[in-house]
């Protein structure tokens, strides 16, 4: 899919987009450091929607994020940075709040309007590194679980952040979750194996790279069942808090709150999956 530039267009229709991989899909696990190239906007999405659920649905409980946001709106209207199926958007329009939201796979739009309530959410095909919406009074922008750090260049990140700040309204606040690696967690050479429960008798392997002198986390996950295996891997270019707050401030932005999580209790070093809190 080309990137889409300057002016996004609503996406009023279905795109098709199946992304299942069978076993002889299987890549060989990424071995090259220090890549922060550019990822393809819709790569990851058209990879993952048919798994994401499966994959992230039990691990990342939507409610308390829910609940944060729609506080935070005070009955504006939240944009959403990487849609995805719908996790956040589909529980917020049926909280009564109006969300547009940024996605450029059409495999995950798929996925979103599939979903009772998926019809009512903007959906904008565009890419999260350089959007124009038509309107500028959003109340909250939110970008969680991490997807920033999808966009594996800097400068991508810094004029996500920037694109997000000009479409706040005046005090609109923007929440990114990002996860900070604790390195405790990885083997001498940084590799993290981890085995997770999952439903339906499939096998999910989590298999993890930190390459810290890149700040960069490669991931995959593979599953398996009777039926054969697939591995999905995504690589995130992460940022420390500070870098973030950098990135706020030069899209004008002041750090209001950061949190341990959603629930709002104040973050500490402890906190591997940090809610930063900006204000326009
Ligand atoms: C980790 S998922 C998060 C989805 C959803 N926000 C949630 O909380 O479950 C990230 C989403 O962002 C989308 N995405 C990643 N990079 C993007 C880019 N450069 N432009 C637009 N969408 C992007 C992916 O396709 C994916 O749907």
């Amino acid at each position: 899919m080309p990137t889409i530039r300057s002016a996004a267009r609503p996406c009023t229709t279905d795109v098709g987009g199946r992304c299942g991989h069978s076993a002889s899909d299987l890549r060989a696990w990424p071995r090259q450091t220090g890549c922060v190239s550019r990822q393809e906007p819709s790569g990851y999405g058209d990879r993952h929607a048919a798994v994401y659920d499966r994959i992230y649905g039990a691990r990342f409980a939507p409610d308390a994020a829910v609940e944060a946001l729609v506080r935070a709106t005070a009955g504006g209207r939240v944009l959403e940075l990487g849609l995805g199926t719908g996790r956040l958007a589909i529980p917020l329009v049926a909280r009564g709040v109006e969300v547009d939201g940024i996605e450029a796979s059409g495999a995950m739009i798929a996925k979103l309007r599939m979903q009772p309530g998926g019809e009512r959410v903007g959906v904008f095909r565009a890419d999260l590194a350089d959007f124009e919406l038509p309107r500028r009074d959003y109340a909250v922008a939110v970008c969680a679980v991490s997807t920033l750090f999808m966009l594996t260049d800097r400068r991508a990140q810094r004029q996500c952040v920037a694109c997000a700040a000009r479409h706040l309204r005046p005090n609109g606040r923007l929440f990114i979750e990002a996860f900070r690696p604790d390195p405790a967690r990885f083997d001498a050479a940084g590799r993290r194996t981890e085995i997770r429960r999952a439903g339906n008798g499939t096998r999910h392997v989590v298999r993890s790279r930190h390459d810290a002198a890149g700040q960069l986390v490669h991931i995959s996950h593979l599953l398996s069942d009777a039926a054969g295996s697939a591995e999905y891997d995504v690589t995130l270019h992460y940022a420390t808090c500070e870098q973030l707050d950098a990135m706020a401030a030069a899209a004008a932005l002041r750090l209001a709150e950061r949190w341990h999580d959603w629930t709002g209790a104040p973050a500490t070093e402890a906190s591997n999956d940090p809610v930063s809190v900006y204000v326009r």
